[in-house]
């Protein structure tokens, strides 16, 4: 069918898990889309299905509540849930390969326990590391955390948090020991009841059902247990941060190859609809080699996504492949939904199409999670260890 790379190999759960999420998003989510988007605002029946349907622990162990997939699975759920609406594919994202995958990789057992089954059952988490004076430069974060008896006090502030709207559990990055650079950098499970504030939800050109929040620690008390990892994990933060963050921008890159889809399915099928000069304007061939000049790049993207993510999941290195799957997604994902407009025509600009909101939400994919010029700085040093 339509946009299902033929040349890739997956397991049969992985082909049956990518017809269920398809046709979830096409029922659930699709007649959402538009309203979410105008209101700016993630209907929370989009994210109490989304729990239902077994996507919100798709990696996690069956003993913790998940759904015990692999690491492909979450990719193929984030690319189906992006065909249809970015914004939810970037919440199950978050969830699944920023917070779920730090509780797994990193959390003691205790924390694992208490926290896994909660994620994939109803509570929604949210990864902070951002702030207003270091996005970029992330290791250079100001938000500190100061033992007193059995608790530390968080005080700072966090900058474009996705999905803390709606979020109950935080992840949160601060230092410990601000004179030791990015060594003192510690990870806390922070509950939104433990004195969390919203200072603020953003206004986006894209991707604005997804929640952006600014958030405020005043004298945020935190449990000693809740240092992610334990004691001995204290300082050892900026590993876990930059080692989630390498295996989520393949998660990226999944959104954004499905959002190039769903711009390049809408517009084509349109185009072998709309007649002008007494032909279907999709057989012109001035519009065919357009469709495949993009199709060829939305594929070369999608096998570096997978690429990536099976390196990823047989334990082999992945972070160059990584940086490149997202880098490269992302500039197809902006030509994709570009293209799908103007193949469209006037109707193509309206909002009613649904077409242009593909475009508004691939210009987010150069940004989060390491800007493109991140992705390069990345994929540079691999070179240069290389070569020289
Ligand atoms: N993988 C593993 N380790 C890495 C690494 C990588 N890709 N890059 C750096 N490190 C390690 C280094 O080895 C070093 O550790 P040691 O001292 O233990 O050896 C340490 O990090 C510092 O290295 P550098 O001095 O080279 O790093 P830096 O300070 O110049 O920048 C960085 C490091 C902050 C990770 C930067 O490269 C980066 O990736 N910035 C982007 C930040 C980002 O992705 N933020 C995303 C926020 S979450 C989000 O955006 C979610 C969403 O929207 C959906
Ligand atoms: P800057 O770092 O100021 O970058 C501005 C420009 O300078 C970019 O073009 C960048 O490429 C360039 N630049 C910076 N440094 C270099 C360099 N060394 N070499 C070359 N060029 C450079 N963060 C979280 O922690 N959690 C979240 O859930 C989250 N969600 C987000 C959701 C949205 C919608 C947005 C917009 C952001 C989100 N972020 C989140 C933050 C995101 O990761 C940062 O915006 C991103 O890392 C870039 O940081 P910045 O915005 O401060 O830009």
């Amino acid at each position: 069918s339509a946009g299902v790379n033929s040349l890739h190999t997956f397991t049969d759960e992985e082909e049956l898990l990518r017809d269920s999420v398809r046709r979830f998003a096409n029922d659930v989510i699709g007649p959402r889309v538009r309203d979410m988007d105008e209101n700016e605002n993630m209907d929370p029946a989009v994210i109490k299905a989304l729990f239902e349907q077994g996507l919100m622990g798709i990696e996690t162990s069956a003993d913790h509540g998940g759904s015990e997939s692999s690491f492909t699975s979450a990719i193929i759920a984030i690319e189906e849930l992006a065909k249809v609406d970015p914004s939810v594919s970037v919440l199950c994202d978050v969830h699944n390969t920023l917070v779920n995958t730090v509780f797994r990789t990193y959390a003691t057992e205790a924390q694992k326990d208490q926290y896994l089954p909660q994620l994939s059952d109803s509570r929604l988490g949210s990864f902070c590391l951002s702030e207003a004076a270091s996005g970029s430069d992330a290791f250079a974060l100001q938000t500190r955390a100061e033992l007193k008896g059995d608790h530390y006090v968080l005080n700072g502030s966090k900058m474009w948090i996705t999905n803390s709207y709606e979020a109950s559990i935080f992840l949160v990055f601060a230092t410990v020991d601000a004179s030791k650079g990015y060594k003192g950098i510690t990870c806390f499970i922070v509950e939104k009841d433990m004195g969390v504030q919203i200072a603020k939800k953003e206004q986006k050109l894209g991707i604005r059902a997804s929640s952006t929040c600014t958030l405020n620690f005043d004298d945020v008390k935190v449990p000693i247990e809740n240092v992610l990892g334990g004691p001995e994990a204290i300082g050892k933060g900026y590993k876990v941060a930059i080692e989630i963050l390498n295996e989520g921008r393949i998660g990226i890159a999944a959104q954004m190859i499905g959002l190039a889809q769903g711009a390049f399915d809408k517009s084509v099928a349109y185009a072998f609809q709309r007649k002008q000069f007494g032909k279907a304007i999709g057989e012109f061939q001035g519009m065919g080699f357009q469709f495949a000049e993009v199709a060829t790049e939305i594929e070369a993207a999608k096998l570096l996504t997978y690429n990536a993510a099976r390196r990823k999941e047989e334990g082999r290195s992945f972070t160059k492949e990584a940086a490149m799957a997202k880098y490269y997604s992302s500039v197809v994902a902006q030509k994709a939904a570009g293209s799908a407009i103007e193949w469209a025509g006037g109707v193509g600009f309206t909002r009613e199409s649904g077409i242009e909101k593909y475009w508004r939400d691939s210009k987010i994919g150069a940004i989060y999670e390491g800007t493109s010029n991140i992705q390069l700085n990345t994929i540079a040093k691999f070179i240069q260890k290389e070569y020289s």
